[in-house]
């Protein structure tokens, strides 16, 4: 049943896209299991060089944002929105465990099956790790945490999650968050800053060819989950960055005049050649935009941590 309501919002989403005058596809669609799987390919290229500059700060700045996390309180509970493998978080884990933090890690995912691996994994690495999962929706869940844990939250979203949102959607996210979060809790988000443009274009658009499958496994999803046919040699991956606002895009580009056929909501869709479809937006920002943000969404910045070669920055906010 969830299953055919989940098909049914999909499809209806997608082909609202595709029948718009400026063709898109939301990013959210890339997750399913290949594209999750090729995500992780990206998180390992050195090209896609966030997850490596967030690991660095962990691992330099880890006293210090140990101690700020549990500053006048016994212990706190590190609430993960969006945790995905972990990748990234077990470096901190490392480092909080060194640094002697009382803490329970609870990852929240809408995907039970990354919970579940999640879970697992983590068990594995960090044998005594004090450690609940949440599935669902990040906003009831910081709710229910709230009435069954009294201790401070650090509620994270790391990665640069919130850049493919744009202003618009990260303010009401962000607002959102703000209202379920308690005055003592505390915001950890992790943020890709603008840089030389062509290291940028180079994590979007990288030689092993990582990001282009991925853009493109949105079309093979339609396929499968919607009964389409769409030729994937007759679309192309194109990024493209302007440095003047730090927005990071993609489009699939028709190479061709061409009809797709969608079975399943018996729909057909025709792109010119040339023709793009939105598929992603990856923000870049200045301390400004970041300072912006959290102003326009009830948090103050309380302090930053930078990797080495400032590509990339971890906050923390607390609420006004
Ligand atoms: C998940 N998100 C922050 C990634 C990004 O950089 O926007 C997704 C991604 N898209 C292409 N490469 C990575």
């Amino acid at each position: 049943m969830q299953k055919t309501l989940e098909l049914t919002d999909m499809a209806l989403e997608v082909v609202e896209g595709l029948k718009a005058s400026k063709k898109y596809i939301s990013s959210k669609f890339f997750y399913d299991a290949g594209g999750s799987r090729i995500f992780q390919d990206i998180m390992q290229m050195p090209e896609y060089y966030p997850t490596g500059c967030e690991a660095e700060i962990f691992e330099t700045h880890k006293r210090r944002i140990g101690s700020l996390f549990c500053r006048d309180c016994n212990t706190v509970e590190l609430v993960e929105l969006g945790a995905g493998n972990g990748q990234k978080t077990r470096i901190l884990i490392r480092g909080l465990l060194d640094e002697q933090v009382n803490f329970r890690y609870i990852p929240v995912d809408i995907s039970e099956e990354a919970v579940i691996q999640l879970e697992g994994s983590m068990k594995q690495q960090f044998p005594g790790l004090s450690m609940v999962t949440r599935i669902g929706d990040y906003f009831h869940m910081i709710e229910d945490l709230s009435r069954e844990y009294p201790d401070r939250k650090v509620v994270m979203f790391l990665g640069s999650n919130l850049g493919n949102f744009n202003r618009e959607q990260s303010i009401s996210f962000l607002s959102q968050l703000n209202l379920v979060m308690s005055d003592d809790d505390l915001f950890f988000i992790g943020l890709d800053l603008k840089k030389d443009p062509e290291v940028i274009r180079r994590a979007y658009d990288d030689p092993h060819g990582h990001t282009r499958d991925f853009n493109l496994n949105l079309l093979k999803r339609l396929n499968r989950e919607l009964g389409a046919d769409f030729n994937l040699d007759h679309f192309m991956h194109a990024p493209y960055y302007d440095p003047e606002t730090g927005t990071a895009k993609s489009y699939l580009v028709s190479t061709r005049d061409q009809n797709v056929r969608l079975q399943d909501v018996d729909d057909t869709i025709h792109f010119g050649k040339w023709e793009t479809i939105y598929t992603e937006m990856s923000q870049k920002y200045d301390m400004e935009m970041i300072h912006d943000l959290a102003d326009a969404s009830g948090f103050r910045v309380a302090e930053s941590f930078f990797d080495r070669r400032e590509y990339f920055v971890n906050s923390l906010w607390e609420k006004v």
